[in-house]
């Protein structure tokens, strides 16, 4: 007998979803013994073109009677947004259904809640597709690395920022001109804002952080800068001192708790990830046994997306037909955020001052004043100014600021023309 899926959203995961349960009924039968059914598709608009033919009456308007329908045993929600998806995902998990969701912004909001009613109500909510894409992340995480005591997980997580990072260091583009390419090839939307400020890294980041460790950080407490303010000239800077600049997700365990942050940073040339170009994700997984791993693929997509969309619904289709739980439940731990104040980082700099003697001194005594200390500095004069680039060695967040604020207050500083995080063991 076959399973009854009710998939709510029929756009671009929803549409390469269907079509491939459809087109795909008999191999996935014969790989997996399931006869996968696609009973329900709600939509918002009956009447678009969506590259997929169902049987009439499948396609539905009323997205609430998806959920209600008593042949539907599991929903898939690839609708987005919070309103209406997490009340109609409550619904169907407080009625016994399993739920599969791609559905990041809504894992991150209202994560706890949801995996607590999926518990209650004894069925599987699962999320492979919300981060990551196509990329199994989600499971490798939670399950695989159980045992493991990871330590950081850090990645790239947004194909749209990271195709206009590449095109800004690899061709010199201003921020605007990537942007307007990222747009004219599918890679960015009309509205990027949520990609551009990383509010799209931040639901991913908040995600990695609870599964990584257990914890729960929640969306909101995940610091966030996005890639709007950045100016080519410190990405080929930034080339020429052996790092590359990448908007990083990362979720990290110190001595003072979880921290979950999103912002632009440089990576050394041979990391793994500074090789990570154009729209592809990665994602690196620390810890002392397994040293690094690294996850790496499409991000985005229909078809990438629908694949893990696809083996979440494998998973449910096969618990429901054994009438037990296999993917092992989202238990979490209360708190323990870190104070985003006490993360430490190295930081670049690229300072405009006074071309003058003695400068150097007053900037290097404003570092020591706030315990920050230098790595390096390189320094290219013209005319009556120069242009400093310092890095400084690892130090908590507070310090660093401090010490940018007091660089503001010298007369010899001009400007303080950028600031970007390291991410980088100091050796
Ligand atoms: N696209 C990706 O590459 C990707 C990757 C990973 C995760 N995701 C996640 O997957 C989910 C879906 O993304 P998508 O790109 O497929 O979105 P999309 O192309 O905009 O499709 C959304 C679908 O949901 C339907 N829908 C939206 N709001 C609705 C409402 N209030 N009532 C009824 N139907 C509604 C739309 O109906 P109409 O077609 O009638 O407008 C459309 O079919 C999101 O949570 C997204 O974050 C997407």
């Amino acid at each position: 007998m076959g399973i009854g899926i009710g998939i709510l959203g029929g756009g671009t995961v929803g549409g390469a979803l269907v079509r491939r349960l459809v087109d795909n009924r008999d191999v996935i039968a014969a790989k997996t013994g399931l006869q996968l059914e696609v009973l329900r598709v709600g939509v918002r608009t009956l009447d678009k073109e969506r590259g997929f033919d169902l049987l009439p009456g499948v396609l539905t308007d009323n997205v609430a009677d998806v959920v209600a329908d008593d042949s539907v045993e599991m929903l898939v929600e690839v609708m987005g947004g919070m309103d209406p998806a997490g009340d109609l995902v409550l619904a169907a998990l407080r009625a016994g259904k399993p739920v599969v969701t791609a559905n990041k912004e809504l894992i991150a909001a209202r994560g706890p809640e949801l995996f607590q009613t999926a518990e209650e109500a004894g069925v599987s909510l699962l999320f492979e597709a919300a981060v990551g894409g196509g990329i199994p992340i989600i499971r490798p995480l939670w399950e695989t690395l159980a045992g493991e005591t990871l330590t950081k997980v850090m990645g790239i997580v947004n194909g749209t920022t990271n195709f206009i990072l590449t095109a800004m260091s690899e061709s010199g583009m201003a921020y605007k001109v990537a942007l307007a390419e990222a747009q004219r090839l599918g890679y960015a939307e009309t509205d990027p804002s949520s990609d551009v400020t990383g509010v799209d890294a931040a639901a991913k980041a908040a995600i990695l952080a609870g599964l990584a460790f257990g914890s729960w950080v929640g969306a909101d407490a995940v610091y966030r800068e996005g890639i709007t303010g950045l100016d080519p000239v410190d990405l080929q800077f930034a080339a020429e001192l052996g790092y590359v600049v990448k908007l990083l997700a990362v979720a990290e365990r110190t001595e003072e708790g979880v921290n979950a942050r999103v912002y632009p940073a440089m990576v050394l040339t041979h990391h793994p990830l500074a090789s990570v170009r154009g729209a592809r994700n990665a994602i690196s997984i620390e810890g002392p046994a397994v040293q690094r791993l690294l996850f790496s693929g499409p991000g985005a997509g229909g078809e990438p997306t629908a694949s893990a969309v696809l083996g979440d619904i494998i998973t449910a289709a096969r618990e429901l037909r054994a009438g037990t739980l296999v993917a092992p439940r989202i238990r979490l731990a209360d708190g323990g955020v870190a104070d985003f104040g006490d993360v430490s980082t190295m930081w670049y700099l690229r300072l405009m001052v006074v071309d003058q003697p003695g400068v150097l001194a007053q900037i290097a005594a404003v570092f020591g004043h706030h315990g920050v200390s230098i790595r390096s500095v390189r320094q290219e004069c013209s005319g009556d100014e120069a242009t400093l680039l310092i890095v400084t060695h690892s130090a908590p967040e507070r310090a660093q600021q401090a010490a940018r604020d007091g660089l503001r207050g010298l007369g010899v500083v001009s400007n303080v023309a950028a600031a970007i995080r390291v991410e980088s063991t100091e050796s």
